[in-house]
């Protein structure tokens, strides 16, 4: 793909590259718009968790795209973030399963714990709780939450607390 890509004076690390040369490699020739979102990922966890113009631009670059398509599959998934948030990403499903099982008490408590509303991260940066999160597709171990792509299921106020210790710095 593009070596030269930098977005601004930003460029994009070999890893990074590598990473998106590998979500090409498994799409026909020409349908590398395909690898937007694999490319975003690896872009956002190499840059602790968000994603900023500079970047999503390198990425653009990269894939020989106009900045639009990037962009906008930056603001449409709510896997990506758009602004500086904590280290550690906490989604507590709130859907229907989960509702129905006491997710929404389970969001309440992790906010209590947290001393932040959903949609904030933690003065010291460690953690964001996500605004609001759909359907994670672990229905049956529902109330769940994921913290950094790694699921909890069947949870209860003493297990968030345990979870929640477990996050190393
Ligand atoms: S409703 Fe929560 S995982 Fe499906």
């Amino acid at each position: 793909m593009n070596e030269q890509a930098k977005g601004n004076g930003v460029p994009l690390s070999a890893h990074v590259r590598e990473e998106i040369d590998h979500w090409v490699a498994k799409f026909p020739e020409g349908r590398h718009r395909s690898a937007v979102i694999g490319a975003l990922h690896a872009a956002q966890h190499e840059n602790g968790g968000y994603l900023t113009p500079e970047i999503m631009t390198a990425v653009a670059e990269y894939l020989k795209l106009p900045p639009i398509q990037v962009f906008e599959v930056a603001s449409f998934y709510s896997m990506f973030e758009t602004k500086p948030v904590g280290r550690h990403s906490i989604s507590v499903c709130t859907n229907i399963s989960c509702m129905l099982r006491g997710g929404e008490e389970i969001l309440a408590h992790v906010e209590k714990r947290l001393g932040i509303k959903a949609g904030q991260s933690t003065p010291d940066g460690k953690f964001y709780l996500k605004v609001e999160e759909e359907c994670l597709a672990a229905c049956c171990g529902a109330p769940m939450l994921m913290i950094d792509h790694v699921y909890h299921e069947n949870l209860t106020p003493q297990s968030i607390a345990e979870i929640l210790e477990l996050v190393k710095d």
